[in-house]
C-alpha cells in the first residue's frame, strides 16, 4: 500500500474573498489527506476540503511507502543475469514480488536457478530459468532470443553476472586470471548491455551491477576492479545513446555483501569487526540492500535518473 499526502493550492481559495494570511493558515489545515492505491487504481478520500476542490487545485507532493506493494512492476518483464544465487537472485525475487515476469539466468548450476523459479511460481509469480554463459557472446544472444520468445518483450535488464578474484597482488596474477575475469566482467557485461540496448522496450531500464571497489582502489583488487570498471564507463555512454527512447541506464556499486559471492556461506567475526572499524554504518551490506536499489532504479520514481552510479556501501569504502 502507498500513502499519498496531497496539498491544496491557495489561489482558488483567495478568489473567494478571504484575506491572504487567514487563507494560508486555512490552507495549512487542509493537508494530510490519505488515499489508497490498489492494483493501479486510485481512490482519494478527502476529509474537509471538498468545497475548496470545486474551484481549487490539488497537487500530490509526497509519496510514502507503507510496506507491502510499494511499487508495481505488473506487465513488466525483467531479465537478470547470474540470478540463480547471491545478489542476482535477490533482485530477481524482488522484481517477481512486485509483479514482473522474470528471466533467471545461470552459468552451470541449474538446481539453484530452478529453485528460484519454483519459489517465484509458488508465490504466484511467473519466471523461467535459462542457461547461458555470459563469457560467450553467442550465449548472450541466445539468452535474449529465448527471453523474448518466452515473454515477448523486455522492460528491465540487469547485467549482474560477475566473478571475483581478490586479495592477490598485481605481481601474482596470470594471463589466465586476466582472461577469465575480463571474459565475464568486462566482455560479458559489455555484450549483455549491448543486447539490452537492442531489445529493451521504450522507457525501459538497464542496470549494471558493478562494485564499490572501483571507487576505492585497494591493494589486491587490481584485476577485479579493473575488469568491473569497463562496464561502468559503458553505462554513461549508453545512457546518452538510448536516452531519446526514454530508456534509463545506471549502475549499482555495492560494497562487500553478506550472503553472496565470497560471503555466501557466512562472514568470519574478524571480517565483521574490520568492517565495523571503518564503515560509518558499521555493518556488512545485504543482498536486500542491493535489491532495494535495484527496485528503485527499475521503478517509476527513477524515470529521470540515468547515467548514474549508485553506491550501496553504508557511506563507506569497499
Ligand atoms: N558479493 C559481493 O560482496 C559483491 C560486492 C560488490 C559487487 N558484487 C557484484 O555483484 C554481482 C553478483 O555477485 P554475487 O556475489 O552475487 O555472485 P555469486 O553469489 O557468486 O552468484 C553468481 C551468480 O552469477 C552466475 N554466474 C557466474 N558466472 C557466470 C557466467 N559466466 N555466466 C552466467 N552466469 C554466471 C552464477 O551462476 P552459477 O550458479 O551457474 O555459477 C550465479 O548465479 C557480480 O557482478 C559482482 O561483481 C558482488
Amino acid at each position: 500500500m502507498i500513502k499519498i499526502v496531497v496539498n491544496v493550492s491557495g489561489s482558488a481559495h483567495r478568489k473567494r474573498g478571504g484575506d491572504d494570511s487567514k487563507d494560508s493558515k486555512r490552507m495549512e489545515n487542509q493537508r494530510g489527506i490519505i488515499q489508497e492505491v490498489a492494483d493501479g487504481s486510485i481512490s482519494v478520500f478527502f476529509h474537509n476540503i471538498l468545497p475548496l476542490l470545486q474551484t481549487g487545485t490539488v497537487c500530490i507532493f509526497k509519496f510514502e511507502s507503507c510496506g507491502g506493494k510499494a511499487m508495481s512492476l505488473h506487465e513488466k518483464v525483467a531479465l537478470v543475469t547470474g540470478s540463480g544465487r547471491g545478489i542476482g537472485r535477490a533482485i530477481a525475487e524482488r522484481y517477481a514480488a512486485r509483479g514482473a515476469k522474470v528471466v533467471i539466468n545461470y552459468a552451470s548450476n541449474s538446481a539453484p536457478a530452478e529453485e528460484v523459479v519454483g519459489k517465484i511460481v509458488r508465490e504466484g509469480g511467473n519466471a523461467v530459468a535459462i542457461q547461458a554463459d555470459i563469457a560467450r557472446v553467442d550465449d548472450i544472444r541466445r539468452l535474449f532470443d529465448k527471453a523474448l520468445d518466452t515473454y515477448g518483450r523486455l522492460d528491465i535488464v540487469v547485467a549482474n553476472a560477475g566473478i571475483e578474484l581478490v586479495a592477490q597482488s598485481v605481481l601474482d596474477f596470470t594471463e589466465a586470471d586476466f582472461d577469465r575475469l575480463f571474459a565475464v566482467n568486462a566482455k560479458g557485461a559489455f555484450f549483455t548491455l549491448q543486447q539490452a540496448a537492442r531489445h529493451i522496450a521504450d522507457n525501459g531500464r538497464i542496470i549494471y551491477i558493478g562494485t564499490s571497489n572501483t571507487a576505492f582502489p585497494l591493494p589486491g583488487r587490481a584485476l577485479y576492479g579493473g575488469s568491473k570498471i569497463a562496464a561502468q564507463f559503458l553505462v554513461q555512454v549508453l545512457a546518452k545513446e538510448v536516452g531519446h527512447r526514454g530508456v534509463a541506464v545506471n549502475s549499482i556499486l555495492p560494497t562487500a555483501i553478506e550472503g553472496a559471492g565470497v560471503f555466501t556461506d557466512g562472514v568470519r567475526s574478524e571480517v565483521r569487526e574490520f568492517v565495523k572499524s571503518f564503515r560509518p554504518m558499521q555493518r556488512m551490506g545485504t543482498v536486500e540492500d542491493v535489491a532495494d536499489a535495484a527496485e528503485y532504479l527499475a521503478g517509476d520514481l527513477a524515470g529521470f535518473v540515468s547515467g548514474q552510479h549508485l553506491m550501496v556501501s553504508g557511506g563507506g569504502p569497499a
